[in-house]
């Protein structure tokens, strides 16, 4: 799908990631959009409006008077004219206007018009993008139904490595064309997922656990939302910025308590993902008092926890649809496609430990996915949120509601 004829706000904001909107909208143009380019006053000290115009090949706005005549950049105009207003890169300075309704830019001024859907890629530094007031801005903006390009991780531009770097302009280009072409395929259906790791505990101040972040199972909920999904998330305990509020969203910690608020709901699912990672053993008996330190080496009994998906994969219902997940670290295929049968899952998604950058905490994932007709579908190294989509079209092609 090309994005011809799609109009499309590039809001381009002060930070030094705004040498990649120059690329950016190269690529948009190249796809057959209308890109209307607005700056924030700051961008104007990282990229020319020269630049960026004439890629565009329109003018570049940057201010509410048009030149000395007095006439007006009319921000309601450019926000009704626009399929799309997408913000990259987005500083922390513009997500904290967004974020609180600040209008003293032509950009601004022009978001708080917009009518359109909203897409924002923030780009900062390490530190910055970390910090809990930027961390609560991103929430607040998901919160009014802008739709967020995490940031990527990476080498930044003072010289520190992680997460911050704006989205690369190819993600970009890809995501809003998945925008433009999603249908909401998953409209009023059930969806149920379990993610994140479960917390045993040994004492009140001990626990059993494992390194899940729960980014994988946000990633496929976040997709079926915007899919017109009704999501259920059962959580363990996460560290994530999140926005709970779009869910159906239940907090749980030990392997006990995510089956039962799993079993709940189960019977009036059409489809559940089990992504969490659950403890297999927990504690056998949890110590009232902590426990104190005494021998140089100490026992714990182990019990076995029960098992969510077999238990839930036994009752499945003949509509309802099981996926699961299999992290492995050798004999990788043949444990997925026993965990696939043993459960009574239909499709299976397997991610490796030995694969770099696959699995616990990272932003991406490599995963094989096998169904139970045999099928089988491999991914490159992708961010999560692509192999979430991935996930979903093979779940549609399996359904019996929709023909993907
Ligand atoms: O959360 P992230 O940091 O993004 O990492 C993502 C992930 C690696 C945690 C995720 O992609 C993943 O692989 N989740 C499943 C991990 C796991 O527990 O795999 P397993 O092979 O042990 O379990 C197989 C399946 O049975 C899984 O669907 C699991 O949710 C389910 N299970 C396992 C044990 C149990 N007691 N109850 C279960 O429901």
């Amino acid at each position: 799908m090309s994005l011809q004829g799609k109009r499309i706000i590039l809001g381009v904001s002060g930070s030094i990631a705004a040498y990649k909107s120059a690329h950016l909208t190269r690529l948009l143009v190249k796809e057959g959009a209308e890109v209307q380019i607005i700056m924030s006053t700051s961008a104007l000290d990282f990229i020319t409006p020269l630049t960026l115009s004439t890629l565009s090949k329109r003018p570049v706005y940057h201010q509410f008077q048009k030149d000395e005549t007095g006439e007006w950049n009319n921000h309601v105009e450019l926000g009704l004219w626009a399929d799309l207003f997408l913000v990259a890169p987005m500083s922390a300075n513009t997500l904290g206007k967004f974020a609180n309704g600040i209008c003293d830019n032509l950009l601004t001024a022009t978001y708080l018009s917009a009518r359109c859907p909203v897409m924002l890629a923030p780009a900062m530094d390490l530190d910055m993008y970390q910090h809990p007031s930027v961390r609560k801005n991103l929430e607040t903006v998901q919160s009014f139904g802008n739709h967020l390009l995490d940031a990527e991780s990476g080498e930044l531009a003072s010289g520190l490595s992680g997460k911050g770097r704006m989205m690369e302009p190819e993600h970009i280009v890809e995501q809003v064309k998945r925008f433009f072409t999603s249908k909401l395929d998953f409209q009023g259906k059930k969806v149920l997922i379990t993610l994140g790791p479960t917390q045993e505990a040994i004492d009140p101040v001990r626990y059993i656990s494992n390194h899940s972040s729960g980014k994988m199972g946000m990633a496929l909920a976040e997709q079926l939302k915007e899919q017109g999904a009704e999501v259920y998330v059962v959580a363990g305990p996460i560290h994530i910025s999140v926005d709970k509020s779009k869910f159906h969203w239940l907090d749980v910690m030990s392997a006990q308590e995510m089956f039962d608020a799993s079993a709940e709901i189960h019977p009036k699912m059409d489809v559940v993902i089990f992504a969490a990672a659950v403890a297999d053993y927990g504690p056998a008996e949890v110590a009232p008092e902590k426990i104190k330190k005494s021998e140089d080496t100490m026992q714990i009994r182990l019990k076995k926890n029960i098992d969510i998906a077999l238990t839930l994969g036994n009752q499945k219902h003949p509509n309802q649809l099981h996926v699961g997940f299999a992290l492995e670290t050798e004999n990788e295929s043949a444990h997925a496609k026993a965990k696939l049968a043993k459960k009574n899952f239909d499709m299976i998604v397997l991610n490796s430990m030995k694969e770099k950058g696959a699995g616990f905490r990272g932003d991406t994932n490599k995963v094989h996915i096998f169904t139970k007709n045999g099928k089988q579908v491999e991914s490159s190294l992708m961010q999560k949120s692509e192999i979430a989509s991935m996930i979903l079209d093979e779940i549609k092609k399996m359904s019996s509601w929709t023909e993907a």
